[in-house]
């Protein structure tokens, strides 16, 4: 979900209103705006659906008020109804909140002996009734949120305003992001600085356990015991011209058209392009001595360290250990001493990666972490953050941050294996320079897109796909079952394909494409003859392949993709780009909500 709020001079609907737009990635299943009246009475409009409900609301009954919060909605507790929207009101408070409050259920229980009423199925109107019940009690209402806050378990951003008291706002942060934005006579909070960056250029990021009172001209920060305490304010520079759609019907359509760009910009953050070297920032320990590297994350970014792990493994020879975070976060596994903790994380903010990162921190593992937003949560706790500049990415589905984090994960790779000895210099040079090449192959993929399209029509008429890859490919073909999955709703699955034989290949008949990366490489034949197995049984093959492969191709694959011919070692990198191309095309067939998938949200802060 995405918070925001301000306490100022100006009208307060408009300024929370589009911050509510920037933050809509966070979710889009239903919306709301509470402002203080000129009299200190608390108004409130919301609407189900996407944020154009609620505009549509707005417009038909306008809120007043200098004073106000927002927030659009990604359910957790409660269906994505009017009545479960935010903010949730009670007596004199409303609140707006990101997270779980895990122990929900019990405060329920007490609020309603106590005489409230609950309007929603949510855990985050328990919020709004223990506040409420502490102002009854006579609590200023400084001190009824520290109380009430002190009780809640679980993970929370809160926005709270309240009756009678139209320059006051408190926030609280635990477990979710909540920043502070300064401004001239008016003060912000939002779940992220793409929500403040217009509003505020000087911007708090509170700490875990952190709460603040805000007024026009003052913020008072307190920790988790009450103390008052000083945060350091970071200055954010802003591009507005980064999150505008630039003419493109989408921001995904823009942003994969962003690739070569991402690429270019992260390398040249770690490269030293003369000599053909990896420059990383100083690592706190010697890859040499390192046992085992645990890589862990969430959907995409889950793929790239897939790909990681190969290029760890067989350039660097290094032990790797993989698991999607909501696994890793409660399996138990031993960590080896000196051992070190790979995270990545487009967002920075993703609940299960983050909780990771706090338990192999504990476990005394050096944090290392791919990050697209570096200032975010986990940037902050973590020992090194490999930065990718890849900018905003808005679109739900994830593009150009996973081939940026391929290229830091690629001259990661490198980086250990010069450190380990497993390389020597001129395979340095070559390893970095096919890295270098790539922005302009990737550019290059934008002149097959006729050919792509050609592909999407057979994929689009599909319930379900088989996407196969083989070796350090693979996980391309997760990559590439997932963005479909996610924007188009079709059906898809990715093997290995050596696997295909072991039970999919039941699945296989003339309704079922099976999408191929394969990209001649030494596997390819193994590929080939997989391929063949399935096209005897009466499957369509869609082949993305190089020169040299679409040859073997012919009269095997129905549709060949026939991209430029780039090392092996990068070959993950550059077949990324049409697969993702792929599912955008399909959805655009299907006639999908692409930037905004149904379900969905970019950037998942609850477990
Ligand atoms: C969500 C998004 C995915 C993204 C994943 C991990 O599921 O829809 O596109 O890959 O979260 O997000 P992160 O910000 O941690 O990379």
């Amino acid at each position: 979900c995405g918070i925001c709020g301000v306490v100022g001079h100006r009208p307060a609907t408009q300024i929370v209103f589009e911050a509510l737009r920037r933050l809509e990635y966070r979710g889009y299943d239903s919306a709301g705006i509470s402002t203080l009246s000129k009299n200190g009475e608390i108004e409130r409009r919301r609407a189900a659906g996407k944020l154009d409900n609620l505009e549509e609301v707005l417009h038909q009954s306008p809120l007043n008020g200098t004073t106000g919060i927002g927030h659009t909605r990604w359910a957790t507790h409660g269906a994505p109804t009017e009545a479960n929207a935010h903010p949730h009101a009670a007596g004199q408070v409303a609140i707006v909140h990101n997270g779980i409050i895990e122990n929900f259920a019990e405060l329920k229980a007490e609020l309603e002996a106590a005489g409230c009423v609950f309007a929603s199925d949510t855990d985050s109107e328990t919020v709004a009734h223990l506040v409420d019940f502490y102002l009854k009690q006579g609590k200023t209402p400084r001190e009824a949120a520290f109380a009430a806050i002190q009780r809640f378990e679980g993970a929370y951003a809160i926005a709270m305003v309240f009756k009678g008291h139209g320059d006051l706002m408190i926030g609280a942060r635990h477990g979710a992001p909540l920043a502070i934005g300064y401004g001239d006579g008016e003060m912000f909070l939002g779940s992220d600085s793409l929500a403040l960056a217009p509003l505020a250029s000087r911007i708090t990021y509170m700490e875990d356990g952190d709460w603040c009172e805000l007024t026009s001209d003052k913020v008072t920060i307190f920790d988790s015991t009450g103390q008052e305490v000083q945060r350091p304010i970071q200055n954010v520079a802003f591009m507005a011209g980064q999150v505008g759609k630039d003419g493109y019907r989408h921001y995904m359509e823009k942003e994969l058209h962003e690739h070569p760009v991402a690429i270019g910009q992260t390398l040249q953050r770690i490269t030293d392009p003369a000599a053909k070297t990896i420059a990383l920032p100083e690592l706190p320990f010697n890859p040499a001595d390192v046992p085992r590297v645990t890589i862990t994350a969430c959907g995409s970014a889950f793929y790239a360290g897939m790909v990681g792990r190969y290029w760890l493994e067989s350039l660097a020879r290094m032990p790797v250990e993989i698991d999607v975070a909501s696994e890793m976060r409660y399996r138990e596994a031993p960590q080896p001493n000196k051992g070190v903790a790979l995270l990545i994380s487009q967002s920075g903010e993703t609940a299960d990666t983050l909780g990771v990162l706090r338990s192999l921190k504990k476990e005394g593992q050096s944090i290392v972490s791919v990050l697209n937003v570096e200032h975010s949560t986990m940037g902050r706790e973590s020992d090194v953050v490999l930065g990718m500049v890849a900018g905003p990415e808005i679109s739900v589905a994830s593009t150009k941050a996973f081939t940026a984090q391929l290229s830091v994960l690629a001259a990661l790779s490198i980086e250990f294996a010069r450190a380990r000895g497993t390389i020597d210099q001129a395979q340095e040079e070559k390893l970095t320079a096919s890295l270098l090449d790539l922005p302009s192959k990737a550019a290059e993929v934008f002149t097959r897109v006729e050919d792509i399209q050609a592909m999407a029509r057979v994929v689009a008429e599909a319930r379900d796909v088989l996407y196969l890859g083989r070796g350090i490919c693979t996980p391309i073909a997760y990559e590439g079952a997932l963005k479909l999955k996610e924007i188009s709703y079709i059906h898809a699955e990715a093997y290995a394909a050596g696997e295909l034989k072991h039970g999919p290949i039941s699945l296989i008949d003339r309704t079922v494409p099976v999408v191929a990366i394969a990209p001649s490489t030494i596997l390819f034949e193994k590929t080939l003859s997989n391929l063949q197995e399935a096209k005897a049984r009466g499957g369509r093959i869609l082949a993305f392949t190089d020169a040299e492969g679409a040859k073997k191709l012919k009269g095997v694959a129905e549709v060949i993709v026939t991209l430029p011919d780039v090392d092996a070692f990068v070959a993950p990198i550059l077949y990324a780009i049409p697969v993702q191309i792929l599912a955008y095309e399909v959805a655009l067939l299907k006639g999908t909500d692409v930037d905004q998938p149904r379900n969905l949200a970019k950037s998942v802060t609850v477990e």
